[in-house]
């Protein structure tokens, strides 16, 4: 069977309130609807944060969250900038750990794993401008498949007439808004056959930011390149554990700004998406008003390594970095 992704959970949720100025205490139940004001402001003013984690299948059988604490803590990150409170992250991962052990039975054998999507927002039923009081982290299980099945690398193009974040604003906060926000041009680009956008910066519409759900990087002379982060940028868990794994290889690392004008992207060797949800992924074509950029024939060797890299310790085949794994069952 088939898993479309983000469609199908497992038969249990966490839920954390938070009332009258602290968080209550965690409950695992069956998962199932929410009971919401319809003034909640999560659902009115967009405050609302999440996280996108990812367990996997072991060799022995059991299931390994992928550095889950990385994860919290930008969570806690996200949460701080949209005036919620932070959240005690220790006990949460083990109730956490408690959540994905109970249902392990459903997390996907290899190449399948387990997403994992803590969200929280304000349930606080009211339309004021000022602080909300009541909150709820809730997480929820998924087993997935593949989340984009393009084995041949996938097909972008710049975004030119509209932009995902500006320098002051919430591209580094994994903020519900930012998404909405990227729908329409997500789905224009599907139409023209194409498989996501790549934003550009907000100023001079020529440096490349990410794509989708995906930071991004290119190859030039064996070189690893990735756009510096900022506030327009989110810090990929993905992206920071792949310029580990380069590193390791002696594979040169640098991040720095790659402008669609730059006269020389004949020497662009590759390119490749990262994140929780696809892992690593090339790019088969660029596109840039009627240019392209870039396109290749198959997956490059700096892709496939760091693919099989990444690989080799999320689902523990490898002996890499044990310590970016949290065991769970
Ligand atoms: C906008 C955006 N950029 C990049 C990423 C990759 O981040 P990570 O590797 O932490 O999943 C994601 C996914 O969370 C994302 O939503």
């Amino acid at each position: 069977m088939t898993l479309k992704f983000g469609t199908q959970t497992t038969p249990h949720m966490l839920l954390q309130p938070y009332r009258r100025g602290a968080w209550q205490a965690s409950e695992i139940r069956p998962y199932g609807p929410l009971t919401l004001d319809p003034l909640s402001k999560g659902l009115h003013y967009g405050q609302s944060v999440f996280e996108g984690i990812k367990a996997f299948r072991q060799p022995d059988g059991s299931t390994a969250l992928f550095r889950p604490e990385l994860h919290l803590e930008r969570l806690v990150s996200s949460a701080e900038h949209f005036c919620m409170p932070a959240v005690d992250l220790k006990p949460l991962l083990a109730k956490l750990c408690e959540l994905v052990s109970l249902d392990a039975d459903h997390v996907p054998d290899p190449p399948g794993s387990l997403y994992i999507r803590p969200l929280l927002f304000s349930d606080h039923g009211a339309l004021i401008p000022e602080p909300s009081s009541s909150f709820l982290l809730a997480v929820m299980l998924l087993p997935v498949g593949t989340y984009i099945d393009k084995p041949e690398g996938l097909r972008l193009r710049t975004q030119i007439d509209s932009i995902r974040a500006a320098p002051g604003g919430t591209g580094a906060v994994k903020c519900a808004g930012n998404y909405a926000g990227a729908l329409r041009v997500t789905f224009e680009a599907k139409e023209e056959g194409l498989d996501e956008v790549v934003w550009l910066d907000a100023h001079e519409r020529c440096f490349l930011e990410e794509v989708g759900t995906m930071n991004l990087f290119v190859v030039r002379n064996g070189r690893l390149i990735t756009p510096p982060l900022g506030d327009t940028i989110l810090p990929g868990i993905t992206r920071r554990s792949l310029i580990t794994l380069a590193k390791d290889r002696g594979i040169e690392v640098s991040e720095e700004r790659i402008s669609v004008d730059q006269a020389n992207w004949n020497s662009i060797e590759e390119v490749l998406t990262c994140g929780t949800a696809v892992g690593v992924l090339g790019v088969r074509e660029l596109l840039h008003e009627d240019r392209t950029l870039f396109d290749a024939q198959a997956m490059g060797p700096v892709t496939t390594e760091l693919a099989g890299a990444l690989d080799g310790v999320r689902f523990g085949t490898s002996n890499e970095h044990p310590e970016w794994r949290m065991q769970v069952r």
